[in-house]
């Protein structure tokens, strides 16, 4: 039998914890045969060099968690998806899209329940130099085109309090609740030349829900936004009615194939029973083991195998975006919400291959489950979750957070084993 290796390469920050989870499990699953071939996995952390763009990159697949916020690697990522075929977590050229805002639009058009949001010029305009060039040839040309407004109109027209957040932004930088008249205009004097929403706010809600999501799969939490990064995720089950859990489910898949992105978190707060997405669009989502916690191999396992899946079945990634579709049930005014999320949530299982990837799944990976479980129970995950919380942590709580941590870890594991002890 012939042999394949897929090499996975891994574009990192200052992350550890993850990845190094990650690579265990990857090592840990061995090989895999599909369609009388076996496969194997290999992974490698990537560094960034200069490139011949003729060159051939060795990876099939890329998960990316720094080209947002980095120029070389992002152009990186371009040549080896337009040239090379490498599969990427996530899409380098609707990431330079993954601002919130072009989400919001998109969702609003698609009839999701976006809160009113008005997006607001610069307080200070970012100087170009191009433009300062403009400028001194036509004097007039910033007066003449931008409008004066009226800030407390539209705080009015939203009503109080509202959120002011950067367009673009992410892990809450830069984000203010406002109260009144005067805090928006103090927080608007103060938000300098980064680019504004304004976004009606709601309180007094239900549920505060954060869905992850990595290819088809998405597993929506119970989040607490008001708690330190260690609490936020609350271990809870069935907090959600079916019907509202699988909307969030819908959503999150919606945004994600509407844009070609894989890996990606999702936020929606649940009052009065209606559930309204507000945060949608994180390029590099928090898979920290310390804030994910009892999630957290769930998170892993789900990275290995939609990684597994794309490399070995040879999935191809889709460049371009297919948002005709989307529209045409979006924009049909006789069709009711229900049934637009269900017309979207084929266009999304469709384009991740949900069916095959579940086949895949159970004849490829039939084992992940048992080694992810033995994995977490391993000396060399409690290392791992020990460097991370002395990484993390202040000395003095060091051992509180390691017991902690375990207990949630150990209770993740004795309810997977009791899932697996019910299904046999
Ligand atoms: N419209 C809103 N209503 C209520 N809370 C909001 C709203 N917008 C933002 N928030 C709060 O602010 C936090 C950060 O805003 P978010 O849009 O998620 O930005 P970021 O991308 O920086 O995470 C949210 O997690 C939520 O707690
Ligand atoms: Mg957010």
């Amino acid at each position: 039998m012939s042999e394949t290796q897929h090499l996975i390469g891994l574009l990192l920050g200052t992350e550890e914890d993850w990845p190094t989870a990650y690579e265990a499990l990857v090592a840990r699953v061995g090989p895999i045969s599909y369609r009388g071939e076996t496969h194997t996995l290999r992974t490698e952390r990537i560094v960034n060099e200069p490139f011949d763009l003729r060159y051939k990159p060795r990876y099939s697949l890329v998960i990316d968690r720094l080209a947002w916020w980095y120029d070389l690697p992002r152009a990186w990522l371009k040549k080896v998806s337009l040239m090379d075929d490498v599969y990427l977590l996530n899409n380098p050229f609707t990431f330079q899209a993954m601002e919130k805002h072009s989400a919001y639009c998109a969702l609003i058009r698609l009839g999701i329940r976006v809160p009113d949001t008005w997006l607001i010029p610069h307080k200070v305009p970012a100087p170009i130099p191009h433009f300062e060039y403009m400028a001194a040839k036509f004097p007039d040309v910033a007066s003449r085109y931008n409008a004066s407004f009226d800030l407390q109109e539209i705080g009015a027209a939203l009503g109080y309090p509202l959120y002011m957040k950067p367009f673009d932004g992410g892990q809450w930088v830069g984000v203010s609740r406002i109260g009144s008249p005067e805090e928006l205009r103090r927080t608007y004097d103060e938000s300098g030349e980064r680019m504004m929403h304004v976004q009606r706010a709601l309180e007094d809600f239900e549920v505060f829900a954060r869905s992850l999501s990595i290819g088809p799969e998405t597993m929506v939490m119970k989040f607490r936004p008001e708690r330190p990064m260690h609490d936020r995720y609350e271990v809870a089950h069935d907090f959600l009615s079916p019907e509202l859990g699988s909307e969030i489910v819908t959503i999150s898949q919606l945004v994600n194939a509407f844009f070609r992105w894989e890996f990606n978190s999702c936020e929606t707060i649940v009052k009065d029973g209606v559930a309204y997405p507000i945060d949608y669009a994180n390029a590099s989502p928090d898979v920290a083991l310390t804030s994910l916690h009892y999630y957290f191999p769930w998170a892993i396992a789900a990275l290995v195998r939609w990684t597994a899946f794309c490399a070995i079945s040879q999935r191809r990634m889709r460049l371009n975006q297919n948002t005709r579709d989307y529209f045409e049930t979006g924009d049909r005014e006789d069709v009711p919400y229900e049934d637009k999320l269900r017309e979207y949530r084929k266009l999304s299982d469709a384009y991740f291959q949900v069916d095959e990837y579940r086949t895949f799944c159970g004849e490829q990976l039939p084992h992940l489950d048992e080694l992810v479980v033995e994995y977490v129970e391993s000396p060399e995950f409690d290392s791992l979750l020990v460097q991370t919380v002395v990484a993390t942590f202040p000395p003095h709580e060091h051992e509180h957070f390691i017991a902690h941590f375990r207990g949630l870890l150990g209770a993740w594991a004795a309810d997977q084993r009791a899932a697996a002890a019910a299904t046999t």
